[in-house]
């Protein structure tokens, strides 16, 4: 962030009363969008009394441009706002949700459309996004499942530096364009039960392995805020979590950024049991070293109380509002605080073609082709299609949860993509079903359709508001009229392609999976979902997408990943004593990885550089990959390792780098890893980094099933004392 070296910031406090420097502390939402209670406040009025810094869930130049003009020129000290909004995969283009589009697993692209999210939104006077949400998710039962780049906690950091550094691109100015705040600092993600908001107790090696590593990388490509999470960890609430806020975020990791809270989470402190009043909850918060108050005027009202009883310290005080200002200057706002937005009057912009062109190809490379029997797929001449379910036609939901200024009226549906797609022949549309319930004249008109259709392209899974925030559900199925539905178009003879449209994975009946030719999980894909459905089904694009998130089979077996500790019973099926269940089998559905395209792959001469390693040193991984197919086609490769002996348990497989590898038919490509020997250093017993001597197993391939994987060892010959 940029040093004040106009010596502006300190002056400016020199001047502030102690209710304009509580002010700055403050974010309020305008009401436009409502994420949680509703406050009692009219902030635009406040704006002009100087008694809030910054405002949340406003958009568009209009409202901004007078938000703003009441700030700079109605205000006391001239202060300007900063606007900040959820722009979490697109603003008015929206891409896939983000478990969809971690799907990709391609760096480059995470960092383009956070880029052109980032363009849209700043255009719309938004200064900061809240945004990436890079909690570790491992339970689908938990809705914002949705909003995370999957279970694995190095996806989920490369995932979180590809993003800051797309959003916090320099515009023309050279400034940021939009401010980052990666959220929610941390471990939210293993709720109990996977029930919302409610209390976590992860190990604290967990903390440092899983859930800790993508926020250290989000501090590490430079973000420039943090917000923690609603949560407790061990009985400690994040907003006023001193050790993580305070010793590892600012301490250990030089994070000198702004922490926001989320949404109320100050005054929640009270209903954690750890704050008796008002007071009490914002001395907490501000100790912890929270800067702003989101929503809940415990620093408004609170801190005075908090100073009076010898709480608080004004320095503190002074420290946080220096932070707010910091950002204001890091942004530019107090040399042009219309910076970047439309002129007023500007109408409602719908996404340019470039904004929809990169939709469609985040799209294309998110949704995963999971079953593909007797190559049902790319279709061939088609006369006449089915298209039913109701994510067929649904405008709103396949823009997911999320979806910032994003409008139902731009989107491409399914139906609307695949007509496009064949302009000559007949494709019909029913409903079939609603989301829940059931309906039987919709589901006879969606049997009429599918009467002599060449296939029937069935769409179901959720609406949107059945995944993200505070939705929880305790039976992630496809709903029963749904499935209803589903029975009734296998039932027509006509072959089925399965298209899960969905924020998370959702357990099937295996009779649907079976019954369906193919299945394609197009999660919910953003503005242009239906065309890059089209593209995936005509073939003119190979589908390349893989499994951010393991897609259990039942649900008892949830939480599932692939990061597993070995157990003193490894699984094994025909020994009754080994771990596992007595009621379903242990594998997923589908493992972390898992995807096709319309070619076959073969991979060969899996090799290393340098076998034996010391500390410092690093090693190659190389691996051939061909092309077996007769078309363009790109594989991803993943590297995983296992120390398999160590001071502790090591899980079996941990991830350690991806790439994608494009591939003409019957070329081969060598795909070049290089990891440092010292990745393979693990926190041992007594949590300190060590790195052992002895064999680390590498293990490449297509995914993270032992059948998709090659192993080749490398040897640590020198390690720490
Ligand atoms: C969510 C945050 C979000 C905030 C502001 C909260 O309810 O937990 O992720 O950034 O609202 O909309």
């Amino acid at each position: 962030m940029d040093q004040d070296t106009t010596g502006r910031i300190g002056a400016l406090i020199a001047r502030m009363t102690l209710q304009e420097k509580l002010g700055q502390l403050t974010m309020l939402a305008d009401g436009l969008v409502e994420t949680g209670p509703p406050g009692p406040h009219n902030p635009f009025n406040m704006v002009a009394d100087g008694r809030v810094g910054s405002l949340l869930n406003v958009w568009g130049a209009d409202l901004i441009r007078e938000a703003q003009r009441r700030a700079v020129e109605e205000s006391r000290l001239g202060v300007p706002l900063f606007f900040g909004l959820d722009v979490v995969h697109g603003h008015r283009s929206i891409h896939p949700v983000p478990l969809g589009e971690a799907c990709a697993f391609d760096r480059a692209l995470w960092e383009e459309t956070a880029r052109a999210s980032a363009q849209e939104a700043a255009h719309d006077g938004v200064h900061m996004t809240f945004a990436p949400m890079i909690d570790v998710a491992r339970d689908i039962r938990w809705g914002r499942i949705v909003e995370c780049a999957g279970e694995d906690p190095y996806v989920n950091a490369q995932y979180a530096r590809a993003r800051v550094r797309g959003y916090q691109a320099p515009d023309e100015t050279g400034r940021m364009r939009l401010a980052a705040c990666a959220k929610h600092f941390c471990a939210y993600g293993a709720v109990l039960a996977g029930r919302e908001y409610a209390e976590v107790d992860v190990s604290q090696r967990a903390l440092e392995e899983v859930y800790l590593p993508p926020f250290r990388a989000a501090v590490d490509a430079g973000v420039a805020a943090i917000m923690p999470a609603f949560v407790d960890v061990a009985g400690v609430a994040m907003t006023a979590h001193r050790r993580l806020l305070r010793e590892v975020l600012r301490a250990q990791w030089r994070f000198n950024g702004l922490i926001v809270t989320d949404y109320n989470s100050i005054a929640e402190l009270v209903n954690h049991g750890v704050a008796a009043d008002m007071a009490e909850a914002a001395a907490l918060a501000l100790n912890a070293g929270v800067d702003i108050d989101m929503m809940s005027d415990a620093y408004a009202n609170g801190l005075p109380v908090a100073l009076e009883r010898g709480l608080v310290s004004m320095e503190d005080i002074d420290g946080a509002v220096r932070r707010v200002l910091a950002l204001k200057q890091s942004l530019g706002l107090f040399d042009d605080p219309y910076r970047g937005m439309g002129p007023a009057g500007t109408p409602k912009q719908p996404p340019s073609a470039e904004g929809r062109r990169l939709s469609r190809e985040a799209a294309r490379r998110s949704i995963v082709l999971t079953q593909n029997r007797e190559s049902m797929l790319p279709l061939g001449a088609v006369r006449t299609l089915a298209v039913v379910g109701p994510l067929a036609d649904a405008c709103e939901d396949q823009l997911g949860a999320w979806a910032s200024a994003g409008a139902g009226e731009d989107s491409t549906t399914i139906i609307a993509g695949l007509r496009a797609t064949w302009p000559s022949a007949e494709v019909r549309h029913a409903l079939g079903a609603v989301y829940e319930g059931e309906d039987a004249d919709l589901l006879a008109q969606a049997v009429e359709a599918a009467r002599g259709a060449d296939a029937v392209v069935l769409c179901v899974g959720e609406s949107r508001a059945m995944n993200g925030e505070a939705n929880t559900r305790t039976r992630p199925y496809v709903p029963q009229g749904q499935l209803a539905l589903a029975r009734a178009m296998l039932d027509s003879g006509a072959p089925v392609i399965l298209v899960l449209c969905s924020g998370r994975p959702l357990i099937l009946p295996d009779w649907l999976v079976e019954g369906a030719r193919a299945v394609l999980i197009a999660w919910h894909a953003g503005t242009e979902t239906g065309s890059a459905l089209g593209d995936i089904l005509s073939g003119a694009c190979n589908p390349s997408a893989r499994l951010a998130v393991t897609w259990p089979r039942v649900l008892g077996q949830v939480p599932i990943f692939f990061g597993i500790r070995p157990t003193g019973r490894p699984h094994d099926p025909a020994n009754g004593w080994s771990t596992g269940f007595g009621d379903a089998p242990f594998a997923p559905r589908w493992s972390f990885g898992e995807g096709q395209g319309y070619a076959r792959f073969a991979r060969s001469n899996l090799r290393v550089d340098n076998a034996r390693l010391g500390p410092e040193s690093l090693v190659r991984v190389s691996v051939d990959v061909t092309n077996l197919g007769d078309r363009q086609a790109c594989e991803t490769v993943f590297v995983f390792s296992h120390d398999p002996v160590a001071r502790v348990t090591r899980p079996l497989l941990e991830l350690r780098d991806f790439t994608k590898v494009s591939l003409e038919p019957g070329e081969t490509r060598t795909a070049t890893f290089v990891l440092r020997a010292w990745d393979f250093a693990y926190p041992d017993e007594t949590l300190k980094l060590r790195l052992d001597t002895g064999l680390i197993q590498l293990h490449v391939g297509a995914s993270a099933r032992a059948c998709d994987l090659d192993r080749v060892d490398v040897e640590i010959v020198e390690g720490t004392p």
